[in-house]
């Protein structure tokens, strides 16, 4: 077999095509960084931001927790900022705090910053996508952008914010601005994602953390159709492209109808009852709620159980947390975790 048909048979990419592969795939958001001794120990003395432009440290920090966890999917080490970094917006993510930006953007003649991305721009990131998916071999690379909205929040509010004031004061009062705004993300999300891919990533996955902000007529209102743009962007690639939010249960069959395949799912909402949302043919990512993973061992696994039963009601489902992997999350939790998914045979529709 090619690698390159060992890599279409991987559980990850069968269950994104909704077959039924052999177990149940499963990898984890944040599964890169956060929790490894091993990724504290590369990163010291290098900021987050200039750790995510050298290839090297990508290569490794990506490649860290699919050695350790054995996971069915690496997702590329990066962050939703890089590319506005790598156009030259003055930004920096603050440990603790997160991304924030130096000049908020809130007029029109802010918005020259926000040009295209070129290739040029990214080089040494795209040569860690074409490393790892050697190194890789039969395990998917997964590579990622924000979201037009979140972007925009952290844009216009200058750093993460509760309420995304600012945001939607821009986004009610000010439609050709914001329209203005999200169209010029979502070219540079889009590009960033074709990047990765062209480069060899062999899935994508649109992160709009805060879209579930956002009732859901304000969402297809104001940021499905720029959400559908950068999904739009890859759709000629014949990548599975993954859409996720936190808190979007009301969102789940619009941020779907943006063009996704594979729709994530935190953990409030049941995958069954996701399902119902989605419809029928729905292929879910998720959804054990982060925090379980601080819980007994076999409460953990009980409710990993639960998740799989409840994602046979999926035409496809991939294992995944509901957010995030926090910091403080012992790594040897996450081992388990994998080890008993993989050992549990696959539901029947
Ligand atoms: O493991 C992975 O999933 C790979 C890489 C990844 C990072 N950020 C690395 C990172 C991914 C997929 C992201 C996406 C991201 N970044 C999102 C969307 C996903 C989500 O969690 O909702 C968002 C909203 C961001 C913005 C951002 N970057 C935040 C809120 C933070 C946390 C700030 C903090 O310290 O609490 C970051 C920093 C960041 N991005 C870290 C990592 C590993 C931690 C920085 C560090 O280790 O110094």
């Amino acid at each position: 077999m090619t690698s390159s048909s060992s890599l279409a048979a991987s559980p990850f990419l069968a269950a994104c095509h909704g077959q039924r592969p052999d177990h149940v795939p499963v990898w984890f958001m944040r599964q890169a960084g956060r929790s490894l001794p091993e990724y504290l120990k590369i990163r010291e003395g290098t900021a987050m931001l200039d750790s995510c432009f050298e290839t090297d440290m990508v290569v490794e920090i990506t490649m860290q927790p699919v050695r350790r966890h054995g996971v069915d999917a690496a997702i590329f080490f990066s962050d939703i900022v890089v590319p506005l970094k790598a156009i030259g917006v003055d930004l920096d993510i603050v440990p603790g705090t997160g991304p924030v930006v130096a000049d908020p953007i809130r007029t029109v003649g802010q918005l020259d910053q926000l040009r295209d991305l070129e290739p040029d721009d990214v080089s040494s990131i795209t040569a860690a996508a074409s490393a790892l998916a050697h190194e890789l071999g039969s395990t998917p690379l997964i590579g990622f952008a924000g979201a037009p909205f979140t972007l925009a929040s952290y844009l216009v509010e200058g750093g993460p914010s509760r309420d995304h004031r600012r945001t939607k004061q821009m986004m009610y009062g000010e439609p050709d601005l914001w329209n203005e705004l999200l169209g010029r993300i979502a070219r540079i999300a889009g590009q960033f994602l074709r990047l990765q891919v062209e480069a060899g990533a062999s899935a994508v996955q649109l992160f709009d953390s805060w879209a579930g902000t956002l009732s859901l007529a304000d969402y297809q209102r104001y940021v499905q159709p720029h959400s559908a743009a950068v999904l739009d962007a890859v759709a000629d690639l014949g990548v599975p492209r993954i859409h996720f939010g936190v808190g979007t249960g009301e969102l789940l069959g619009a941020m779907t109808e943006a063009g996704a395949d594979v729709t994530g799912v935190d953990w409030r909402v049941p995958l069954d009852e996701a399902v119902r949302r989605i419809g029928p043919d729905a292929i879910v990512q998720g959804n054990l709620d982060p925090t379980t993973l601080f819980a007994p061992t076999e409460v953990v696994h009980a409710r990993a159980a639960e998740i799989i039963a409840e994602g046979a009601a999926a035409r496809g489902h991939i294992f995944n947390l509901g957010h995030g992997v926090l910091p403080a999350t012992d790594p040897d939790t996450l081992t388990r975790l994998v080890d008993f998914i993989h050992a549990q045979p696959v539901p029947g529709p």
